[in-house]
């Protein structure tokens, strides 16, 4: 079959081009060397991403993790993103401790427990009576949206994460875990909330849409009436997608700031969190 003229063009710059590069790696051996490390670097990332992304390896390994091997491991998206948030988790938690801040742990997506299990861990040294409260459909995404697809994290149920967490929970006396079956915008999710906790010290918005975290919001709203202790609210998936979690956020903040006196004061990031306190004027 006949090529066209710019067809033909680009076939020879190719072969050209590769030429070049044959005569360079082999006048240059410096730079086949080179090659070689970047993908024996890159088998090495790729090993290493996969084992952070399994819970059990993750729970393993964390706490042996500190600034300088985040520092040193961040290219490796799992490294990034798990030891990245525990370190902000882990400053957070500890702020809450020195302020004698009393209430529970309340996660939005919990899927099989890693959240909950991580600020177990953040709390190992707290006395305080604190509920950590986990809130899911079990059943994965109600929705598609963005880069979103709807049924995704349905590879769990209640079962799977009480066990995970019966076996990998930081064991404390002052602790005790609760599980909510259901969707953010079922009302029977809102009245176990609320039977189960009266005080609330940090909400972990972890479940990716949009929507959902609009309606988890709605759900804190009855714990931010005339506050005046703050709250820490730290959402994952901030960096995900624009038009999801740092959307529904801010419009909520547009109008939540002045009917509940609050201001929303950035703490830490990674590449896929963003944690905030929230202070109030009451
Ligand atoms: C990314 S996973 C949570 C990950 C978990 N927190 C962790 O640290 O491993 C998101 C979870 O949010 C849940 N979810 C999202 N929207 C929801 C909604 N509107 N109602 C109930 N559950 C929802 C999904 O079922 C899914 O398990």
């Amino acid at each position: 079959m006949n090529s066209t003229p710019s067809a033909r063009i680009s076939k020879i710059y190719l072969i050209s081009r590769l030429f070049q590069s044959l005569k360079t790696a082999l006048v240059n051996p410096k730079k086949i060397v080179r090659i070689l490390k970047k993908q024996r670097d890159n088998f090495y990332e790729s090993r290493l991403n996969s084992q952070w992304s399994k819970q059990d390896y993750i729970l393993k390994e964390i706490d042996h993790c500190d600034k300088a091997f985040y520092e040193t491991n961040k290219t490796v998206p799992e490294i990034e993103h798990q030891v990245g948030r525990y370190l902000n988790m882990k400053t957070i938690c500890s702020q809450i401790i020195a302020e004698g801040l009393d209430g529970d742990i309340v996660e939005f997506g919990t899927w099989q427990g890693l959240g909950l299990i991580l600020f177990s861990r953040c709390f190992s040294n707290d006395n305080t009576n604190r509920k950590f409260i986990g809130i899911d459909s079990f059943e994965g995404l109600p929705e598609s949206s963005t880069i979103w697809i709807k049924g995704s994290f349905d590879n769990t149920s209640v079962e799977l994460t009480k066990k995970n967490i019966q076996s990998k929970f930081f064991q404390n006396q002052s602790f005790s875990v609760e599980l909510i079956k259901g969707w953010f915008s079922d009302p029977s999710v809102k009245e176990k909330l609320s039977s189960l906790s009266k005080e609330i010290a940090l909400v972990h918005f972890d479940a990716d849409l949009g929507s959902s975290t609009t309606q988890a919001l709605s759900l804190i709203e009855p714990y931010l009436i005339n506050r005046t202790k703050p709250i820490y609210f730290l959402f994952d998936d901030w960096g995900c997608h624009p038009d999801e979690v740092p959307e529904a956020f801010l419009s909520w903040l547009s109008t939540a700031g002045t009917t509940f006196k609050l201001q929303a004061h950035k703490l830490s990031s990674t590449r896929f969190t963003r944690y905030y306190k929230i202070t109030f004027n009451n």
